[in-house]
């Protein structure tokens, strides 16, 4: 993470830094270089905002049965599908400039994979619903603690009024904080607190 003044100055350095890549982009291209084919501007863009750590890449994960939102148990769940949210969310982040990734599985250990690749794609913070993995998974705990991304925990459904079995999570004590009992508003509270949480690890 750079420190408030390498910032300031790589901001201030924007200007003359696309300048060069753009100039290099043309010049590649007019070789045909391989280079250029291979790699478009968007891309070196994107290559070159992201390691200024402008841009900011959150993962949201949803554990299992949670493809089936829309039409499972409307009463706890709601009536909005993942798809739904995903577009919410989507337009709520490309709004502020960042970036979210998306992952759902029924699996526990693609689940697990899915947190340790995360380090791979230099995720900045991770919202997950767990579903009921949260009531059962060390595995996934353990996880979270090795990748050390920070995370908050959304459920629809308030687990706290529920069944007893559904009242402790393995993750909340490691989490940023838990989310629950706000339907699918909770996902986007939780990408709100997401970015806050980064802008303040930014400016620290
Ligand atoms: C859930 C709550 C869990 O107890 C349950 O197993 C789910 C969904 C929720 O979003 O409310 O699958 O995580």
């Amino acid at each position: 993470m750079l420190n408030y003044s390498e910032t300031w100055e790589l901001c201030s350095n924007i200007d003359a830094i696309c300048t060069e890549f753009l100039a290099l982009f043309n010049l590649n291209q007019s070789r045909q270089s391989k280079t250029s084919m291979q790699q478009s501007p968007h891309i070196r863009v994107y290559l070159i905002i992201k390691q200024t750590e402008l841009m900011a890449t959150v993962l949201v994960i949803n554990g299992p049965n949670l493809n089936l939102l829309g039409m499972r148990e409307p009463n706890h769940y709601g009536a909005t599908s993942l798809a739904d949210i995903e577009a919410r969310l989507n337009t709520l982040t490309a709004e502020e400039g960042h970036e979210l990734l998306w992952f759902q599985s029924n699996a526990e250990h693609e689940l697990i994979q899915r947190i340790q690749l995360a380090l791979e794609d230099a995720v900045d913070f991770i919202i997950i619903n767990p579903a009921a993995y949260t009531h059962t998974s060390i595995a996934l705990r353990d996880a979270f603690s090795a990748v050390k991304i920070p995370f908050i925990e959304v459920h629809l459904s308030n687990i706290h009024a529920r069944e007893t079995f559904r009242h402790h999570s393995y993750l909340a004590d490691i989490a940023v904080g838990q989310i629950c009992g706000l339907g699918a508003l909770g996902y986007e509270l939780a990408l709100t607190a997401a970015f806050d949480h980064i802008d303040n690890t930014f400016t620290d």
